[in-house]
């Protein structure tokens, strides 16, 4: 599993649609390196692809809900990363659709995919949960 008990932030509600992110990229990824003929796995990767442009939104939006709700003050910049993110995504969902899912720019976005998320819940996340623990905002 790639979920790992160190991705938490302390933040229930967070932690938990962070674990379900990991579950779904590392089902993407399985179903990526699964044997066999690529255009066989194809309709499972478009699937998990179609979850994932949907729940990062959900998930981006519920978390700068929070930080409304606790008047974190780098909201504004954590929103532009989110965006910027978002923006990334589909953008390759788009290409991929329009170039028929080439293998090799799949491969690579499930790659930057994981790295990304990683690099954001440890680092850009984090800041939201010290933020909490030392205004006492939970
Ligand atoms: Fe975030």
């Amino acid at each position: 599993m790639m979920w790992k008990e160190k991705y938490k932030i302390g933040i229930p509600q967070i932690d938990k649609q962070h674990k379900e992110l990991f579950d779904r990229v590392e089902q993407f990824l399985t179903a990526l390196r699964k044997e066999g003929d690529w255009q066989e796995k194809l309709p499972e990767i478009k699937k998990t692809l179609l979850f994932m442009q949907n729940y990062v939104v959900v998930h981006f939006d519920a978390e700068e809900v929070y930080q409304k709700k606790i008047g974190y003050p780098d909201l504004q910049q954590h929103h532009l990363i989110h965006k910027e993110f978002t923006d990334y995504v589909m953008q390759c969902a788009h290409d991929f659709e329009k170039e028929g899912y080439p293998e090799q720019s799949v491969q690579k976005f499930a790659g930057k995919l994981l790295a990304w998320l990683i690099n954001h819940v440890v680092a850009t996340d984090l800041k939201m949960s010290d933020y909490v623990k030392k205004e006492g905002a939970l």
